[in-house]
């Protein structure tokens, strides 16, 4: 069944021609991530997005990938994402009624729009991108949150950080910001669960959200690897916890992950801690160079959601496509779109 899919994707895109370009991200499954005319990382994959010329932009990644596509691509193009469920967990962590809840209980302390830059990772709504949009702030990537970050404080002094507390604990630990000026701030409790004093002393609130996937991996898993080969290498997503950033010798985004491991020397040994997929095949592209690549955790890490985007829909969209019926296009209110873009560009200038 899965042949006759992939020959079903290669007939369609055939007939698609130039009219069509595929996007991927690096955690989708070698089945589909195969048919990626482009791949990369969350930041580099928006890059892309202003400069392509395609009619049909179809995207193999979740949902928030989509609508950053739809909002930096022409108005003419069409965005398809090939099963509307990919969304993501984290980014469902954060919705626009608990941002503009919590915006309302820091008002009472402070003045918000003097005093916080809303910084919303790129896994997020389009709403939360136009949230920022509307009250100064900005959109960050793993890439580049510590740089976004700077540029935050430049404008205020404190930062709310939205939804992965890790990647904010992380990128502000990295700028020599202190633990305790960086509480997590919980939206489902009354003043975020702080009190006034803590609310004032902070520097970043870090919204109480997470990566399902990357939460899996324990400092045990490193110390394990590490007892096993001690002349090896770990590497992480900066969406893992912090004892297992603090406790790796790199941390960055999925493009840094593949291109550390491909540039390292032969024979090297590395545990990964990030998506099952991109390990996987990162594991077979190093094999003739002899590295050792290792997934850090025992558990199987995939990323389900990611997972939605399988052959079958993704020939069941082409096929669509191709007879000129569009189907699951992603399409971002025009109103959200254009404070979104606003976020997305100053992240572009900025990083
Ligand atoms: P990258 O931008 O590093 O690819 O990360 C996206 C993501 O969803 C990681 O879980
Ligand atoms: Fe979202 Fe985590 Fe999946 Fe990345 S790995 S898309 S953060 S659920």
């Amino acid at each position: 069944q899965d042949d006759d899919c992939q020959a079903r994707i290669l007939a369609a895109r055939q007939k698609l021609g130039k009219r069509l370009v595929i996007l991927g991200h690096h955690y989708q499954h070698e089945s589909v991530y195969r048919h990626a005319d482009y791949s990369g990382d969350s930041l580099k994959l928006s890059k892309y997005c202003d400069s392509l010329d395609a009619e049909y932009i179809v995207f193999l990644g979740v949902h928030f990938m989509a609508e950053v596509a739809d909002i930096l691509s022409r108005p003419d193009q069409i965005v398809v994402l090939p099963d509307l469920a990919a969304g993501c967990s984290m980014a469902d962590m954060a919705n626009l009624a608990k941002v503009e809840r919590s915006y309302r209980e820091l008002s009472k302390v402070l003045n918000f729009d003097e005093t916080i830059t809303p910084v919303t990772y790129i896994n997020s709504a389009a709403d939360l991108k136009a949230f920022c949009g509307e009250h100064g702030g900005i959109v960050c990537t793993s890439t580049n949150a510590s740089k976004i970050l700077e540029w935050g404080f430049s404008q205020r002094e404190k930062i709310l950080f939205f939804p992965d507390q890790h990647l904010g604990r992380w990128s502000g630990y990295k700028m020599g910001i202190p633990l305790e000026q960086m509480p997590v701030w919980d939206p489902d409790l009354p003043m975020g669960g702080l009190t006034e004093q803590q609310i004032k002393d902070a520097k970043i609130l870090l919204w109480k959200g997470h990566c399902s996937v990357h939460q899996m991996f324990r400092k045990q898993n490193i110390d394990q690897f590490r007892a096993q080969h001690p002349d090896g290498k770990v590497i992480s997503h900066p969406e893992t916890a912090f004892e297992v950033c603090i406790n790796s010798d790199y941390v960055g985004s999925t493009e840094y992950i593949l291109r550390t491991v491909s540039e390292a020397e032969p024979g090297t040994k590395w545990l990964v801690g990030t998506e099952l997929n991109l390990v996987t095949r990162l594991a077979e592209e190093m094999k003739p160079q002899n590295k050792l690549v290792q997934f850090m955790s025992h558990v199987v890490c995939e990323c389900s959601t990611m997972a939605r985007i399988d052959p079958q829909h993704l020939a069941w969209c082409l096929e669509n496509l191709a007879e000129g019926n569009v189907v699951n296009q992603i399409k971002v209110p025009e109103h959200e779109a254009k404070l979104a873009k606003l976020t997305l560009d100053r992240m572009l200038a900025v990083s």
